[in-house]
């Protein structure tokens, strides 16, 4: 099955709702109109955030009436698009993934649009139109950066994590019990030592900045579905591996086979390797160990 029209559409999409976060994020005064989600002071929306998912939501509504949508600002915060996603083909939408950054005019921001049938992600376009890098996806069809496959370099091995250049986030609830042990988890990765560390403050970028094969791996607990749904597709596509962190019994070897729908709430991801499969396994294995350990 091929989904031509929905990846052209998404990507038309994607292009003027990034012609819009543009617009905002270089006039400072509209990007700093902000609400707090949570009322603290980590977690922001701005009416661009509001804009963009109604624009987004009404030009695919436009062209695929039958389908569902779920998206970042009109799931409100008691109600999970856990309970949501059905098996109905359904978009899943981050009208700005990286509102910090928009707002602080730090520019790693994307819009992020994903399509999702049986909860898999099949179709992903994930934009920033700030740097102006198009990251896209479609189930068997590979993923691609402004229309040069992925990754851009030829894979090379990973044996282990002492070369690798690793992404994470710690996210906004900075309530002990969360931030403690993320950081314990982190602390050991760095002494062991990765070589280095990077948050770009998106977690769709994390992730497609992995398809590209510029960081080897990203986890982070606490994501959402539209944060992930986009990217999935794309790094899985360019070779690499998206799995829950807490294993499935079910999983078997394959790590590249494991079921990840975006529906759990921590995600781990690792780039194409030259060494292939068993080379993803065992990073994704140590990662794991890392973070349970804590
Ligand atoms: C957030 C960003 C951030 C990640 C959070 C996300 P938002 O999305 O992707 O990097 O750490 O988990 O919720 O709020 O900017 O759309």
């Amino acid at each position: 099955m091929s989904y031509t029209k929905e990846l052209e559409t998404a990507i038309s999409v994607a292009r003027e709702a990034g012609a819009v976060i543009r617009e905002a994020f270089t006039n400072r005064g509209k990007a700093a109109t902000v609400d707090y989600k949570k009322e603290n002071a980590a977690d922001l929306v701005t009416v661009t955030d509001r804009a963009v998912e109604a624009l987004v939501f009404s030009k695919l509504r436009a062209v695929f009436p039958d389908h569902k949508f779920i998206g970042e600002e009109t799931v409100s915060a008691t109600e999970d698009a856990k309970t949501q996603l059905t098996d109905a083909p359904t978009w899943v939408v981050d009208p700005v993934d990286g509102t910090t950054n928009f707002v602080h005019g730090f520019p790693f921001v994307a819009v992020a649009i994903g399509f999702v049938i049986e909860k898999v992600p099949v179709v992903g376009v994930v934009y920033n139109p700030i740097l102006d890098e198009l990251f896209h996806a479609s189930a068997g069809q590979g993923a691609f950066l402004n229309n040069q496959p992925l990754p851009l370099m030829p894979p090379t091995p990973l044996p282990s994590l002492a070369t690798a250049l690793v992404a994470t986030e710690y996210g906004s609830d900075r309530q002990d019990a969360i931030l403690g042990p993320k950081f314990r988890a982190l602390q050991k990765v760095v002494a062991d030592p990765v070589r280095g560390v990077r948050s770009l403050g998106s977690a769709a970028l994390n992730m497609c900045y992995v398809a590209r094969g510029a960081l080897d791996a990203y986890w982070e607990a606490g994501v959402h579905l539209w944060d992930v749904a986009a990217a999935t597709i794309v790094v899985r596509e360019a070779g690499g591996a998206v799995v829950n962190w807490k294993k499935p019994e079910s999983s078997g070897t394959d790590v590249t086979k494991e079921v990840y729908d975006g529906l759990a709430r921590e995600v781990v991801c690792v780039r194409a390797t030259k060494n292939g499969v068993e080379e993803i396994a065992g990073i994704i294995s140590t990662i794991r160990e890392y973070l349970e350990a804590v």
